[in-house]
């Protein structure tokens, strides 16, 4: 069947709507489009859990903290409906910046805590922008289950505290982070590497994974668990560090000394290209 597309908000709440009355489950993956297999993982997770598949397609601009980076966030909207299409969404809802914002929002969703650290650190208003749209694509679309990817592990648990803290009748479900086969996490943004860059990204993997290793091992001081990482990532002169850190998997508050799981994470750009990476550890007794 082919993936039908709804620009409106009233028109995805009736399709919705009409599911559920005939007992349907509904699953919603949102996704800024360039679709690409990290977010095919995801339609097909929901195609195998739910009855009606919808893809939200959004550039939201009130999560872009840089103009340029919004100018040049890749964009294809026809071959992102055709990777629909073979994915079986049925929905594609892709309304435009005038339909999610007809004037600048009153409200905005502010995430404490959760917020401020990793990504939102050097990042001042993102996940503002990323919790408000959420809410707004939730509450257009009202599934059942929304998914979001691992890879952006910040996000994901601010949403799961945004859906605890509002009430939202949705479940939120993970899926985990898609790689390619030299381990660098799929994103929209590896397209704007060049050669070089492509060549050196795995790195950020390797680090993390590095890191990894040292956990399992049993190093429980979080600073020598860093330092062995970061050694990786020094080899890389293109590559600059933002952050790696190892934070509480679900406050994401700092670890300093390592007992129980944790989650890895790491940013780092290359020129204007901004990668991020995390991954799961927990020292071997722990697990
Ligand atoms: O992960 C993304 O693509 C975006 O941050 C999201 C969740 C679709 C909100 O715009």
């Amino acid at each position: 069947m082919a993936t039908e597309r709804i620009e409106r908000i009233a028109r995805v709440r009736e399709r919705v709507a009409a599911a559920k009355r005939r007992g349907l489950r509904v699953g919603c993956v949102p996704t800024m489009g360039a679709l690409h297999a990290a977010h095919t993982a995801m339609f097909d997770r929901a195609r195998e859990e739910c009855d009606l598949v919808v893809a939200t397609i959004f550039v939201n601009p009130l999560q872009f903290d840089r103009p340029d980076d919004l100018r040049s966030y890749p964009r294809d909207i026809e071959s992102d409906l055709i990777v629909c299409e073979h994915h079986g969404v049925d929905v594609a809802f892709v309304p435009a910046v005038a339909e999610m914002y007809p004037r600048p929002p009153a409200m905005t969703v502010e995430i404490e805590g959760l917020a401020d650290g990793l990504c939102g650190a050097s990042r001042p208003g993102h996940f503002r922008g990323v919790a408000t749209v959420v809410l707004k694509l939730l509450n257009s679309v009202q599934p059942d289950i929304a998914y979001f990817g691992e890879k952006d592990y910040q996000q994901l648990a601010i949403v799961r505290r945004l859906a605890e803290d509002a009430c939202l009748p949705v479940q939120i479900a993970s899926v985990e982070t898609v790689r390619e086969p030299d381990g660098l996490a799929l994103s929209s943004r590896n397209v704007l590497l060049g050669r070089a860059e492509r060549a050196s990204a795995p790195a950020i993997f390797h680090a993390l994974q590095r890191a990894r290793d040292a956990v399992e091992s049993g190093q429980q001081d979080a600073g020598k668990v860093v330092a062995v990482a970061r050694q990786v990532l020094d080899e890389e002169p293109l590559l600059k560090l933002d952050y790696l850190e190892i934070v509480d998997p679900d406050t994401l508050e700092p670890v300093r000394s390592i007992h129980g799981p944790v989650r890895i994470a790491a940013a780092a750009s290359y020129g204007s290209t901004r990668l991020i990476d995390n991954i799961h550890a927990a020292p071997l007794k722990a697990r």
